[in-house]
């Protein structure tokens, strides 16, 4: 079969990207800009910022994708865009981008789910290093900002469908990491500066309880159970837990002081962060991580055990943890168990993945219509 260069748009959350990949089996360019800058000071995401930039970026980013791929907009064989989940506006902007080019280039035109992409992300990387034999049943943990979520893949021909078997009931992981870091004055994104402290602290000085969910979801009261196992997460308390220990410590005045200090450095590097932080902090920030990590990876292979699971692949901006990796590879190992991580720069949001999962649907003709919109929360299945 002929090569087929797809052209992915993504746009959900607080960076505008766009790649093209070959047959779902090679990145071919990526391009991704960034937000961090805008939303920095305000210690967030602010998604009236977040579609402005988007708006900014998108033509840009979207050219320098085809250039970067000795490509043309005519010479792409189809156009595929995150539908969702995300941020509304932020959604729309690459919605509406790759409607138009669509409709004025007359290419077949791709709506992908977000979650599915950081699935395939994993999936383009291994068939790219020639590692085509994926052994089903597969579980994946997408492991992002804005989820926690476990997911039985299977493949039906050419087509994919997904089975949720897992969730988090309040804050993703990805989503405590950002929290603690505020909170601890490390400013926004806080996953990659935990992640490079928590080395620098001892893990075992702070115990934080791990969440043991038995009761039901309120959020599944009403539906019919089908008896399937679940393994939900939960991150919010261990996020309050942090904010307890800064207060019954007394350490609310040197967090000010390092928000400060930090505030005043540009692009703060690794001994900026060292040189504001006491070793009462990085033994907290490592504490939290080693606990955030450890939660992680049993509840996954708690899962992969109830399926008997033969392959697991993780996925999404916290997959990108060094020590989520190294405690996975080595907890998989001991199971018997493959898994399987993107690249870091393919672990967080970026536009490659929407492309290498527009593939099957591209080979089974599974098009979106001109006036499909944004799903904000939009469920895989
Ligand atoms: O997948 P992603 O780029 O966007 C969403 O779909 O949410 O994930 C972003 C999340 C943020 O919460 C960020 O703090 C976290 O991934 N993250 C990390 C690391 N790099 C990014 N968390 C832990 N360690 C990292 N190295
Ligand atoms: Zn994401």
């Amino acid at each position: 079969m002929a090569d087929t260069y797809i052209l992915g748009i993504e746009s959900s959350c607080d960076e505008t990207a766009a790649a093209v990949v070959r047959s779902g089996e090679k990145l071919v360019s990526n391009v991704v800009a960034s937000q961090i800058a805008t939303h920095q000071p305000y210690g967030g995401v602010v998604p009236e910022l977040a579609s402005r930039e988007h708006l900014r970026a998108i033509v840009p980013v979207v050219r320098k994708a085809l250039v970067d791929a000795g490509h043309t907009y005519q010479s792409v064989d189809a156009i595929a865009v995150t539908q969702g989940p995300g941020l509304a506006g932020s959604l729309l902007v690459g919605i509406s981008y790759a409607k138009a080019l669509a409709f004025a280039l007359d290419k077949p035109l791709i709506a992908v789910n977000h979650l599915e992409g950081h699935i395939h992300a994993v999936l383009l990387e291994e068939r790219q290093k020639g590692n085509r034999e994926l052994v089903f049943p597969v579980l994946a943990l997408v492991v992002s900002g804005g989820h926690t979520h476990l997911y039985l893949a299977q493949q039906n021909g050419e087509a994919w469908s997904y089975e949720n078997v897992g969730r988090t009931r309040d804050d993703a992981a990805g989503e405590a990491f950002d929290k603690v870091a505020k909170l601890l004055g490390l400013g926004y994104p806080g996953g990659p500066v935990i992640d490079r402290l928590s080395p620098h602290g001892n893990p075992k000085t702070v115990k934080f309880a791990l969440s043991q969910i038995k009761h039901p979801d309120r959020n599944d009261r009403g539906k019919k159970s089908d008896d399937r196992p679940r393994v939900d997460f939960s991150y919010s308390g261990i996020k309050t837990a942090v904010l307890r220990y800064v207060e019954t410590h007394k350490m609310k005045e040197s967090v000010e002081t390092r928000r400060k200090a930090l505030a005043q450095i540009a692009k703060p590097k690794l001994e900026d962060y060292l040189a504001n932080c006491d070793k009462q902090t990085l033994d907290l920030v490592a504490s939290f991580q080693g606990s955030i990590v450890e939660d992680l990876i049993a509840k996954t292979l708690a899962a992969a055990r109830a399926y008997d699971v033969a392959t697991l692949l993780v996925t999404g901006g916290v997959a990108a943890n060094a020590e989520l990796r190294q405690r996975f590879e080595q907890a998989a190992a001991e199971e018997g168990m493959p898994v399987y991580f993107p690249s870091r720069p393919l672990s967080t949001d970026n536009a490659a993945m929407i492309a290498a999962a527009a593939f099957p649907k591209f080979l089974t003709q599974d098009f979106a219509a001109l006036d499909f919109s944004a799903e904000a929360g939009m469920a895989l299945r």
